[in-house]
């Protein structure tokens, strides 16, 4: 009785384990969703021509149709299930996108999956694309282009020397030579301007 009934189960499992081996669910064929098309295997949709892979900028789960990646999101491949997020330094303000936009001079990006890049708050500055963090702080220099309403349309922006008889930067933020006045508001230099100004950011990072 104990020996049959080990038998019996062992062929049992021995016929379950060829049966997942040797059949593969057909893709496209049988299996429907809620409204009725058919299902495709995962980073496809079912369109005109049958089973399609997902296009860029695009995620695909089988079921339904391809669902564009939101802003701050993208995909660069064909054929995907998912959306990549942007990375640091990096952003995308549109949905349905193959690709990040590294942030230009003069802005940088924290965080990943955004939408922005933060403008450099007077007498701090990047001069180079693509960065997660904002430069030293320029005493005596102004940023124009301040964007603190994080206005994704606004492009780069620079860093010039203060006018003559505005000839300090404050510690407060503004627009272009308006952020600099003539009485020190308070910058206090992490490093020299002609250190910070070729663009090496100083061993530091942003936090808040
Ligand atoms: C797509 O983007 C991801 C994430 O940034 C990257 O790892 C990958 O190499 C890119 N693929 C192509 C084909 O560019
Ligand atoms: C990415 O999308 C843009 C339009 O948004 C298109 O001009 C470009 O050719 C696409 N690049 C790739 C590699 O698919
Ligand atoms: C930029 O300034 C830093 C600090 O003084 C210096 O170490 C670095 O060599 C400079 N880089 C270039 C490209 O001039
Ligand atoms: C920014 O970098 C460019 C070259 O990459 C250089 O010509 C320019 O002088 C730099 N500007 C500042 C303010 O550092």
């Amino acid at each position: 009785m104990h020996f049959s009934l080990h038998l019996i189960s062992t062929v049992a499992l021995a016929i379950l384990s060829t049966g997942v081996v040797a059949v593969p669910k057909p893709e496209g064929v049988g299996a429907v969703d809620i409204s009725g098309r058919s299902t495709c295997y995962s980073g496809r949709y079912y369109g005109p021509k049958g089973c399609t892979n997902c296009p860029k900028g695009y995620s695909c789960s089988g079921n339904g149709d391809p669902q564009a990646c939101g802003a701050g999101t993208f995909q660069n491949t064909t054929g995907k299930n998912f959306c990549y997020s942007t990375e640091p330094g990096t952003y995308q303000p549109n949905s349905g996108q193959n690709s990040s936009i590294p942030c230009p001079k003069g802005r940088y990006q924290p965080y990943s999956q955004q939408t922005f890049c933060y403008g450099a708050p007077t007498g701090r500055f990047q001069n180079l694309t693509g960065q997660a963090t904002v430069c030293g702080v320029c005493c005596g220099w102004y940023t124009d282009k301040v964007d603190s309403a994080q206005n994704p349309q606004l492009t780069g922006a620079n860093i010039h020397k203060c006018p003559a008889k505005t000839p300090y930067s404050g510690s407060s933020s503004g627009d272009g030579a308006s952020g600099c006045s003539a009485q020190p508001k308070g910058c206090v230099p992490m490093k020299t301007c002609v250190e910070a100004a070729n663009g090496t950011c100083p061993d530091q990072t942003f936090s808040g």
